[in-house]
């Protein structure tokens, strides 16, 4: 592939508008069928025309990712979500209702208008609505569905910052708008829609609770990390997430040992606590969900970069609003 010059586009969530010059920018790059990463709320994605199947091939290429993993399409409104679907079931609606623009996507029955390579052959296309106000900005002035996966390389850690993004795709891609951190740090819940119930093929910070709002939810654990075989959603296989240092999960005994220890090259991801501060070899992650999740990545990425031999995470809670924290953390280990 080409080396190309990657545009870095600063721009202010608060003051922008679908008539701002970056994000006009980015729209004519993205209409001429060209890559641009733009901020969600949950992680960055990497953006290309979603009904036109060159420009998502050269997603697949810039990502090194296999063409066997489809892609979700970013849409703006919920007309523009219908227009991507062979049928929009009742639960649908309810779900978007509830929960956008915000971090969920679900998974319905694909029209023809769809290009084969968004949904890697799959009869269905998985949608979501973000909420962070660049993405929705550009997804208007663009005025068609942006097909978009985390905007890093295959099998990376998924990038919450443009300075992630430059370092798996400087060169890669057009342009990058950087938009500063994403709130919410872990990729969005996607769910399949099975009759009256709802099924979590990825876990997010949209909690199997709150859905349960909405409709019942089917039983989840059984499917959760050590059941590799049932794969209901491509993207869950098991190495899917990871630093490239090896990445072991210990409960918080073993855990407090390592981190008294002295001189092993090893990197430590823990809870914040008493005692515990940022070392050149240890990140600590604030002990609530919402705060953990949103310096997740960047302290992996940090970790990754010390070139530690290993990275020893403590166990964190696995209930609640941890339950797709500790999935994305159980996939990382070997
Ligand atoms: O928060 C997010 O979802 C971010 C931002 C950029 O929106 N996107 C993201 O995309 O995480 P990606 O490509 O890294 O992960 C999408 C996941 C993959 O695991 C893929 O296999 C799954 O969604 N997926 C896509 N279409 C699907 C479908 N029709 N049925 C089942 N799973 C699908
Ligand atoms: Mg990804």
């Amino acid at each position: 592939m080409s080396e190309r010059t990657t545009i870095v586009g600063e721009i202010n969530q608060v003051e922008v508008d679908p008539g701002h010059e970056m994000i006009e920018q980015a729209a004519r790059l993205l209409l001429d069928g060209g890559l641009v990463a733009f901020p969600t709320e949950t992680v960055y994605g990497l953006g290309a025309l979603a009904l036109s199947p060159r420009a998502v091939r050269r997603i697949f290429e810039a990502k090194g990712r296999p063409a066997t993993n489809p892609l979700i399409c970013h849409v703006w409104s919920v007309d523009q979500a219908r227009s991507l679907a062979a049928e929009w079931p009742e639960l649908a609606q309810r779900l978007a209702d509830e929960f956008w623009p915000g971090p969920l996507t679900i998974v319905v029955p694909r029209s023809s208008r769809v290009p084969d390579e968004v949904c890697a052959g799959l009869e269905t296309v998985a949608i979501r609505m973000p909420a962070h106000p660049v993405a929705r900005a550009l997804i208007e002035a663009v005025g068609e569905p942006l097909a978009a996966p985390s905007a890093n390389r295959y099998t990376e850690v998924s990038p919450t910052s443009a300075a992630h993004v430059l370092d798996g795709l400087e060169g890669r891609i057009e342009m990058v708008l950087d938009g500063g951190g994403c709130q919410v740090g872990l990729e969005s819940t996607l769910v399949a829609l099975v009759g009256d119930e709802i099924e979590i093929l990825r876990p997010g910070m949209v909690g199997a609770e709150q859905l349960a709002e909405v409709a019942r939810v089917r039983d989840f654990k059984a499917q959760v990390v050590d059941d590799l075989k049932a794969r209901p959603s491509p993207g869950l296989s098991r190495r899917h997430y990871s630093p490239t240092a090896p990445v072991r999960m210990v409960e918080g005994g073993e855990f407090e040992g390592l981190r008294r220890g002295v001189g092993t090259k090893i990197g430590l991801l823990g809870l914040c606590g008493a005692g515990r501060s940022d070392g050149a070899d240890r990140r600590f992650l604030p002990a609530d969900p919402d705060g953990y999740a949103r310096g997740l990545y960047g302290a992996l990425r940090y970790l990754d970069r010390r070139g530690v031999d290993e990275i020893v995470i403590e166990a964190p809670p696995r209930e609640g609003r941890w339950t797709a924290i500790y999935d994305r953390l159980a996939r990382m280990g070997r």
